[in-house]
């Protein structure tokens, strides 16, 4: 996208961010009295994590947010999307509140306010205290209950200079590939373990979101979701059934319970798990949102997997050549096609993209520039997908890009670098990219326009 008129549609108060997440970026796992979490748990188990890599250290952001800071500046972010660490802010089951794990996010939340950049801060991104874990973890009805507990300290603390608020990032992640896949923490593989989790997760946001219109006026609150069009493999009627229960899986699950519409029945039929639902938990679990927060990577097309584990699908490779280094299918149209969704079928009023971005094998040149065309590419094909959909109608109000730094990307450890910024975990040094200046560029222009 050489010239900006493809992004003319954005509105003209458009929020311009990027995002992070504590586990990823913060290091300092032991320090100020933060206790450990599911990921310091799973990424010290041998195997679990490419390179043995841990978050022991990640960008040391806990350390150098100063000049994170100053870069989000340098890019002209309007608005930076963070997660808080409830390992750090109540990190035991004693439910005990730990003062300086909070204090570290109160001078954050006044340094980006200071800076003229909006916090837009996650309640909860995987990182679960391994105290919460070894009572049951999300399985457990409880868990829910001490994170409402956990919200009323942080709303407590933050809640006269925080407006937005996401409950939690992709809870899909959290309870089907943590607890049914097995490749993220707590690295289960029991589907009533992970469809019990689906639900007290969704129960934990609904109590949290009740916390929030509690005690913080004006509040805007989310949820974030990571969702992909869904396309059978074939037109086989095996494959087109496989991929209403992918669709079902990846997409219906995690929308029509918190956009009031309750669990699909379908999908409760295909799990054949009893969700453990008390008086009110649908209502508390549906209660209006403000925004929905849309992670965007790509599209799955799938193929049924009657011997696989439920849902019985699979995904393989599309005809699209063209990958990122994870290897994700570069496929912008899918993203336009899920506003379109979220705007027409489910009639949301606010979407913001919470996270879009890819991950390419970047190189320092000898002159310490790094150079990244492809992930240039896939931003402005990227954006200008959001200003077709809102073009069309789409209520996009933001767009995160992931990420403001390289981190630790999960089980694939340091070795995928998502971010704007290359960061030298040797020297901690940050370097913006090609990709990263382009994107001040965009935001720059959209302003002036
Ligand atoms: C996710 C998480 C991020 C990831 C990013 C790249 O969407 O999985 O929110 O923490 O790092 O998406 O995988």
């Amino acid at each position: 996208m050489n010239d900006l008129s493809a992004l003319d549609s954005l509105p003209d108060d458009f929020l311009w961010g990027a995002a992070t997440a504590a586990y990823q970026i913060e290091g300092a796992a032991d320090a100020d009295g933060r206790a450990p979490s599911i990921w310091d748990t799973f990424s010290h188990t041998p195997g679990k994590v490419a390179g043995g890599d841990t978050g022991d250290t990640a960008c040391d952001h806990y350390r150098r947010w100063p000049e994170d800071i100053a870069v989000m500046q340098q890019l002209g972010l309007g608005a930076y999307r963070f997660s808080l660490a409830w390992p750090r802010i109540v990190p035991h089951a004693d439910g005990l509140v730990n003062p300086a794990g909070l204090d570290f996010y109160d001078r954050l939340v006044d340094a980006l306010l200071a800076a003229g950049i909006t916090p837009f801060p996650t309640l909860y991104h995987w990182d679960l205290p391994q105290a919460q874990q070894d009572r049951g973890g999300w399985p457990v009805r409880e868990t829910a209950e001490r994170f409402a507990e956990y919200t009323a300290v942080v709303a407590a603390r933050l809640g006269d200079r925080v407006t937005h608020w996401a409950t939690l990032n992709e809870p899909l992640c959290s309870a089907w590939i943590g607890h049914l896949d097995g490749a993220m923490a707590p690295g289960l593989t029991d589907l009533t373990a992970a469809v019990r989790a689906s639900y007290h997760l969704h129960l934990a946001h609904g109590l949290a979101v009740r916390v929030l219109r509690e005690t913080v006026p004006g509040a805007r609150i989310g949820i974030v979701n990571n969702l992909s069009p869904i396309t059978p493999a074939s037109d086989s009627e095996a494959d087109r059934a496989a991929a209403v229960r992918a669709d079902g899986h990846i997409n219906r699950w995690w929308l029509d319970p918190v956009l009031g519409r309750g669990y699909p029945k379908d999908m409760l039929e295909v799990y054949g798990v009893d969700l453990p639902v008390r008086d009110g938990d649908l209502d508390l679990i549906g209660a209006p949102l403000d925004w929905l927060g849309l992670n965007y990577y790509f599209r799955q097309i799938v193929t049924a997997d009657p011997a696989g584990p439920a849902p019985h699908f699979r995904q393989v490779p599309g005809p699209n050549p063209e990958h990122t280094a994870m290897p994700w299918e570069v496929h912008a149209p899918g993203l336009e096609e899920l506003l379109l969704r979220l705007t027409r079928e489910y009639g949301v009023e606010r979407i913001y993209v919470t996270e879009n971005g890819a991950a390419y094998q970047d190189t320092v040149a000898p002159d310490g520039t790094v150079h990244d065309p492809e992930r240039t590419a896939y931003l402005d094909r990227h954006l200008a997908a959001c200003a077709r959909a809102v073009a069309q109608g789409a209520p996009l109000a933001g767009y995160f890009a992931w990420s403001l730094l390289d981190n630790f990307e999960w089980a694939y450890g340091y070795d995928k670098r998502f971010g704007l910024v290359h960061v030298d975990y040797a020297t901690q040094r940050r370097t913006v990219k090609s990709s990263g200046r382009r994107y001040a560029e965009l935001i720059a222009a959209h302003r002036a326009r």
